[in-house]
């Protein structure tokens, strides 16, 4: 898809980091905006600094991780605006615990919102967006952590493993059905954005995170660290995606060196050795 202005985005996770840098992405290419977050308050002094026309945005508080809550954003995208055009399915948190000590409320929430949300926006948007005219493209937010195993985040890995098949299978099915939807799957590594926080939005239906144990704590300390200090931006990322989605390409890894490790984890796969330690 080469032509933004006059179209509508939807972005989830809005409020912070790499949504809100593809929100002013997306307002600067004139598009019309549905920003979602979970974070009400943020999303609104977020939405308040966009260069938009306040009838070309809607800003809405949704739990990535509830189906009533992405068909209500559905709902309101197409009636407000009668398409879709850009879809970030973007929101995602994580938790830095050895896998034993992660609870299922832990599992819960992290598949929730990181995996289910895809799962729910797929089902609530991409009926709709066949049945439009034009050009679409949708814009799956993973990690590397979809494409390699990273000590002490196992529920995120799983939960971003499972957002890149997800979205290379929703590739091929919609090439299949010869569909003018394009789409992308973001798989950054260290982007300094809020992430390592995330807790801070963890809905009281999962209680809160156990302490970690000192083994779990000094990953927590080293994931933080590498966060901080990662040197692409969320900007970069917003460029890399709007980029991908001009030149419909699936795959949009800015850390380009990150690919030997992904590299070497396929070829243990395919030479059937046991996992090299990252
Ligand atoms: N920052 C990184 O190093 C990095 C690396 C790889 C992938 N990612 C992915 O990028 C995406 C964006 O994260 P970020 O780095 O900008 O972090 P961030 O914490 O700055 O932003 C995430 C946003 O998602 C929102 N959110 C959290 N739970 C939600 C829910 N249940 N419903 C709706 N919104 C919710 C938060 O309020 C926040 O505004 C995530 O999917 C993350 O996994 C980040």
């Amino acid at each position: 898809m080469r032509e933004f202005k006059d179209r509508t985005a939807v972005i989830t996770g809005a409020a912070s980091g790499i949504g809100l840098a593809l929100a002013q992405r997306a307002a600067r290419e004139g598009m019309r905006l549905v920003l979602a977050d979970i974070d009400e308050a943020k999303l609104a002094e977020a939405a308040k600094a966009l260069p938009v026309a306040a009838d070309a945005l809607c800003t809405r508080r949704v739990d990535v991780s509830r189906e009533e809550d992405i068909a209500a954003l559905a709902d309101e995208a197409f009636g407000r605006f009668g398409g879709v055009h850009l879809l970030c399915n973007n929101a995602g948190v994580g938790l830095t615990r050895l896998a034993w000590e992660l609870t299922t409320a832990d599992w819960e929430w992290i598949l929730g919102v990181n995996l289910w949300s895809v799962v729910h926006a797929i089902r609530h948007f991409v009926p709709r967006m066949l049945a439009q005219e034009g050009e679409s493209h949708i814009v799956n937010t993973a990690s590397v952590a979809g494409l390699l195993s990273t000590p002490a985040m196992a529920a995120y890995n799983v939960s971003k493993h499972g957002v890149v098949t997800l979205s290379e299978t929703l590739y091929t099915e919609l090439r299949a059905q010869q569909a003018k939807i394009g789409v992308s799957v973001l798989c950054p590594a260290w982007v300094p954005t809020a992430i390592h926080t995330s807790e801070r939005n963890r809905p009281q239906r999962f209680g809160e995170a156990a302490p970690p144990s000192a083994a779990s704590a000094a990953y927590q300390e080293r994931m933080g660290q590498a966060v901080k200090s990662g040197r692409l931006t969320a900007d970069d990322m917003a460029n890399a995606v709007f980029d991908a989605v001009a030149a419909d390409r699936f795959y949009v890894i800015p850390h380009g060196r990150i690919k030997q490790a992904v590299r070497l984890r396929m070829e243990d796969i395919l030479e059937e050795r046991n996992p090299t330690p990252l």
